[in-house]
């Protein structure tokens, strides 16, 4: 299943697990799928591009034997290029890299994608996205980050709900956010155009589902 291709306008959350707790990942991914979550956003850090270093290819091989969701993958790495091959065997279904550490951008894109894998590019909040326009013909989708990249539990950057408006006039394609996602943001995105939700701090605390549906439903409203 090709996720961003289908998701046809829906509004959509996503839990990013790096507020999960580690130890009892997949329970912690059932219980966002209980609250109605489609997809898992897999931050992967290196202590280089972000000060910050998280989980690499051997957990997100075992995240995707542990839950049917789909998962997509965030690199905040130097040299993103060479961890395609093994997060496409690990079995995820997507990779987004930023465009301000990918040397040849098309390529890497290309490279994701002749793997079967769904591609596409994340911008820090401070990237104009013009950077995106001679590479749509590679792209699925685009991640609008609204937080600098690194943390979870960061304040929302409110400027970059006028950027969602931007790329998603500029490309038509599926539009991420991810970064102070909460009840409270979300209808701000996704009236700007924005529909996949990605939620770390916000729904990894008290009751996931309820926080996860709660995020989800906030959303949808915005566009009814
Ligand atoms: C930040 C990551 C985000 C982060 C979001 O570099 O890309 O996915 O986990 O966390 P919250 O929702 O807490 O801002
Ligand atoms: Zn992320």
């Amino acid at each position: 299943m090709r996720f961003f291709a289908s998701l046809d306008d829906r509004v959509v959350g996503a839990p990013s697990i790096l507020a999960a707790d580690f130890a009892c990942l997949a329970d912690e991914v059932r219980r966002t799928r209980d609250g109605g979550a489609e997809l898992v956003h897999f931050d992967v850090m290196d202590n280089h591009f972000v000060p910050n270093l998280s989980a690499g290819p051997v957990v997100a091989a075992s995240l995707a034997r542990a839950t049917d969701l789909p998962i997509e993958v965030h690199l905040q790495v130097e040299r993103p290029e060479s961890l395609v091959p093994a997060f496409a065997d690990a079995g995820v279904a997507a990779v987004c890299v930023h465009p301000e550490i990918t040397q040849h951008l098309n390529r890497t894109l290309e490279e994701i994608k002749s793997r079967g894998l769904e591609a596409g590019c994340a911008l820090s909040p401070a990237t104009t996205p013009s950077v995106l326009k001679y590479a749509l013909p590679y792209l699925d989708y685009v991640n609008v980050m609204s937080v600098n990249p690194g943390f979870g539990g960061q304040a929302f950057i409110p400027e970059t709900a006028e950027k969602v408006r931007r790329v998603r006039e500029m490309s038509g394609l599926p539009v991420m956010v991810d970064g102070g996602i909460t009840e409270k943001t979300a209808p701000l995105m996704v009236r700007a155009g924005a529909r996949v939700l990605v939620a770390g701090s916000a729904v990894f605390r008290g009751d996931r589902a309820t926080a996860m549906r709660g995020i989800i439903e906030a959303g949808r409203r915005a566009v009814e």
